[in-house]
């Protein structure tokens, strides 16, 4: 694993904007996320942590790796306070400095369109995960119409400069399809739902067990 990526204002900004989103539904969808995880569990670019307090207690442990210096500490006073034990360090998710088939299940949430490498990132979870784990994926991604890529594709031209390097026209369903998983379940929705479309709108949420 690699070092430090700062971001500090995103950094300072982040956990503030997801309260708001967890109180619009952001929350149900991490509890979604998790439901019935089981196992020793890795999250890549956990942020501040949202999703500990969602770890439901099939989960045996975690590491959480996240490499903004100033989310990782917010990561480790949620670490503190989750309902299962959490090991929080540094660490891109390009370059797992973890061993093969060492995880039941690995969790990206809101960070496959952050990453520099996508595929290589889920080559890197696939190699971390047991045959027959789980990726539980909750992830902003392209959208199904060419209307709607099209907006995202301009989009993204100042997007990702805004918000920390996320892009909003990937498709990470079929990134995900293709690198050694079978998808099990997914659901696609609009999130939040607002009047004015939204480039980060299209979701998925789901589950993929490792070939
Ligand atoms: C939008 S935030 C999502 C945080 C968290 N996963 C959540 O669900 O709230 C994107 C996160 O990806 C992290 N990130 C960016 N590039 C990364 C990389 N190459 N490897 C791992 N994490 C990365 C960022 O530091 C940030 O914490």
């Amino acid at each position: 694993m690699t070092g430090d990526l700062r971001h500090p204002i995103f950094a300072r900004l982040y956990p503030r904007m997801d309260a708001a989103t967890a109180r619009a539904g952001g929350a149900d969808h991490r509890a979604e996320l998790l439901k019935g995880a089981t196992g020793r569990a890795l999250e890549i670019g956990a942020g501040h942590g949202a999703n500990f307090a969602h770890y439901p207690p099939g989960v045996t442990g975690a590491v959480a790796l996240e490499p903004e210096p100033t989310l990782r500490a917010r990561a480790e006073e949620a670490a503190a306070r989750a309902p299962v034990p959490v090991a929080v360090r540094a660490g891109t998710a390009e370059d797992l400095d973890l061993d093969d088939a060492s995880f039941d299940v690995a969790i990206a949430s809101l960070v496959l369109c952050s990453v520099r490498d996508p595929v290589r990132v889920l080559a890197e979870l696939r190699r971390v995960l047991r045959p027959g784990g789980e990726l539980r994926y909750y992830e902003h991604v392209r959208g199904d119409t060419p209307g709607m890529v099209r907006y995202q594709r301009y989009a993204d031209l100042v997007w990702h400069h805004l918000a920390a390097g996320c892009r909003v026209a990937r498709p990470t369903g079929q990134w995900i399809a293709g690198a050694g998983f079978t998808v099990v379940r997914e659901r696609r929705f609009i999130f939040p739902e607002s009047r004015v479309p939204n480039p980060a709108g299209p979701h998925l949420i789901g589950v993929a067990v490792r070939d």
